[in-house]
């Protein structure tokens, strides 16, 4: 838990643009900051930061919210997590109290991963460092490698001792849980409560990193070759590590990616390090698989360029080439470096400063389609049958890029280096691209089809008595109160202001002084419904109104802070719709000024309309309640018994003689029809 004057500095301190900016490259528009959507896949800048709000929002999938919420939906934290997140990242010191066995149950099952995973990287560390065997065997290892003790604790890399359950046994020593121990993959076997034993024995350890560095899975090597044993053993697939989605690397390398505006794609844990270790930073490793959508869309929320790095040996870069591809698919532009003939990224940064490393970069960095155009009119020499089959998977990578112009460049190039007309190239890139797009077409149903079903089912999983926004009739009505609330909660419906003269000595000033003020606007609603005996119908508006209603008397209450950083995640994603520009009367605005005006403006001139506009919201919700009792007065009527008609019909006069001073109210306080 974390007192609420920290949880208060920290609010204050998160700068929702440096906190985007750790995941996302923003570019300044105007007065906003837009990037590459982190939420869904974005190949147009959707996202928007807005600096003065302090908030950002996706326009295409809805997501966004607070620094803390960014960082709890991208994260996966959960409210606390993010808080101690961002005391980190701004070096704000988290007295925590100790968690309650309640509070301890409700850390949910990644959170404990992520606890163990660091646990174990320290483990690992500590026993590389001070072990006897961890310095004899994994330390002198990795200085045989060359790899300096700077670069070895940068990496967190460790060891973990031959013995079958070393790690284990330790780890529940220190209170960690089995079924975490076997979640994480860090242990195995313990059937019937049989002893656990070390996945990772007598091996050096790579951890590995998620974007914000948080440890999601190890990778370990064996030390010595021996016949029948994998190289390498890594963490299995679990709820926080899917190996596809990681990029190894990307955490230590994405401000240097940032800042070259490019990014160094390589094949193993070795390759980074030793980049590294040679001052090359901006680079990551696709671990040895082949790349995925997921790890190029991390990629390109940092930069467009990539360079892939090949070993000198051409054996696997044919298959590799197939990898590229998706690179094309995403508008990136890739280029290709073969190194020279027997060295691999790693063993060629060993004997390279990075001066020279660049320096051998730029003069052999080919682009890519050139690249593969080459290399494969190198292989199929005069054989025109091979030929024709070279041209058309030449055409199916043009065919991917998603630009014109930078496709219609690719054209001309191939056209000369193949000797065959552009229009012919063209008419055949044309064929493939209508395939494409007929196949993701017909992708993009299956996938709507498949989540519909995934919507359907997560809604009946809730858990009962969860409030979620379920639409009613009154919601309209409840949302436009609410939205005042949120954003004008202790703010006077209205205030009047006089000029009045003062002396001081000589010189007499004329200043504005309050002579009257309105009660604000929550206390306005409150009393308002409370008469009438209106409540909230929404349960999730209702909460929202309550939580506004228990500070009325805080004087320092900013209702607009204090709910877009709420933990309840559904009340801060309503409060940053009902904050944000969508919802400002655009057009009222330009009605009375005949023109746009700024985001200030327009706050202005709502927050001096209040006095109107509050009491309208209420009285057109009493209004509809009117509305509804008197159509169900209707019904009741037509198909009752006899013997209530004259209480019905009493009732019915009532109700209808309400209406009519509603309708009068609501007659005269629209000053502006909206
Ligand atoms: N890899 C893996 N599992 C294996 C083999 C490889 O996960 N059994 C991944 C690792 O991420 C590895 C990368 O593929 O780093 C590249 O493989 P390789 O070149 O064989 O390993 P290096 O890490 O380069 O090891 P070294 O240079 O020490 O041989
Ligand atoms: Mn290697």
């Amino acid at each position: 838990m974390i007192d609420q004057i920290t949880i208060g500095r920290i609010q204050d301190s998160a700068q929702i643009t440096e906190v985007v900016s750790d995941f996302v490259t923003l570019r300044r528009r105007g007065v906003n900051f837009v990037g590459l959507c982190p939420f869904h896949d974005d190949r147009t800048p959707s996202f928007y930061v807005s600096p003065s709000k302090n908030i950002c929002k996706c326009f295409a999938c809805g997501e966004g919210g607070s620094p803390i919420h960014f960082v709890m939906k991208h994260e996966q934290l959960s409210y606390y997590e993010a808080l101690k997140y961002l005391a980190r990242k701004y070096n704000i010191e988290v007295i925590e109290k100790e968690f309650t066995d309640e509070e301890k149950q409700a850390q949910s099952d990644r959170e404990s991963m992520f606890i163990l995973n660091e646990y174990a990287r320290d483990y690992f560390m500590k026993i590389l460092h001070t072990h006897p065997e961890g310095k004899a065997v994994g330390l002198s290892y990795f200085r045989e490698r060359g790899f300096r003790d700077d670069i070895v604790h940068k990496f967190q890399l460790g060891y973990n001792l031959e013995q079958r359950d070393a790690f284990s046994v330790e780890a529940q020593k220190a209170g960690y849980r089995r079924d975490f121990l076997l979640k994480t993959g860090l242990s195995a076997g313990g059937e019937q409560n049989q002893p656990l034993v070390d996945r990772f024995r007598g091996r050096v350890l790579f951890p590995v990193h998620t974007l914000s560095g948080k440890v999601v899975a190890f990778g370990g090597r064996i030390l010595k070759k021996v016949e029948n044993v994998g190289k390498y053993v890594n963490s299995p697939e679990s709820e926080i590590y899917s190996k596809s989605n990681e990029l190894y690397g990307i955490y230590f390398a994405k401000s240097a990616i940032v800042k070259q505006d490019k990014c160094y794609l390589v094949e193993g844990y070795t390759d980074v390090i030793s980049m590294h270790q040679a001052g090359i930073e901006n680079v990551v490793a696709s671990s040895g698989t082949a790349l995925t959508h997921g790890q190029i869309r991390m990629i390109h929320r940092f930069t467009e360029n990539i360079t892939v790095l090949y070993d000198g040996d051409q054996a696997g870069i044919k298959a590799a080439l197939r990898g590229i591809d998706l690179l094309l698919e995403d508008g990136m532009n890739v280029k290709v470096v073969l190194l020279p003939e027997g060295e691999d990224p790693d063993s060629f940064a060993k004997k390279q400063n990075a001066e020279n490393f660049y320096r051998y970069i730029s003069d052999n960095e080919v682009d890519f389609i050139r690249f593969k155009t080459q290399l494969l009119l190198a292989e199929v020499g005069d054989d025109p049958i091979k030929r024709a089959g070279l041209i058309s998977n030449v055409v199916e990578s043009i065919a991917l890029i998603p630009n014109a112009i930078t496709r219609s460049v690719y054209i001309q190039d191939c056209s000369q280096l193949l000797k065959i007309q552009e229009r012919v190239l063209i008419a055949e890139i044309n064929k493939i691209s209508r395939r494409n797009y007929d196949k993701k077409v017909e992708q993009k149903e299956k996938e709507t089809a498949s989540s519909k079903r995934q919507e359907a089912i997560s809604e009946t999983k809730k858990e009962p008595g969860r409030k979620f926004s379920q639409k009613n009739h009154f919601d309209k009505y409840e949302l436009e109160i609410l939205r005042y609330v949120v954003r004008y909660s202790n703010t006077p419906i209205y205030q009047k202001f006089e000029k009045q003269k003062r002396k001081e000595g000589k010189k007499v000033i004329e200043e504005d002084v309050l002579v009257e003020v309105g009660p604000a606007v929550t206390e306005f609603v409150r009393y308002d419904l409370e008469r009438d005996n209106i409540t909230f119908s929404n349960d999730l508006y209702r909460q929202i109104f309550e939580e506004a209603v228990a500070h009325v008397e805080d004087p320092g209450f900013d209702s607009g802070r204090f709910f877009l950083s709420h933990p309840d995640a559904e009340i801060s994603n309503l409060a940053s719709e009902l904050m944000s520009d969508r919802y400002q009367l655009s057009k009222i605005h330009s009605k009375i000024l005949g023109e746009e005006v700024g985001d200030k403006g327009s706050r202005l001139l709502e927050q001096n309309l209040l006095s109107s506009y509050v009491p309208r919201a209420t009285t057109e919700l009493k209004n509809f309640y009117v509305l509804q009792k008197i159509e169900e007065l209707k019904k009741e009527m037509k198909s009752g018994n006899k013997d209530d008609y004259v209480t019905l019909i009493t009732e019915l006069k009532r109700l209808q003689e309400i209406k009519k001073v509603l309708s009068k109210e609501l007659g005269e306080r629209i000053v502006l029809k909206y």
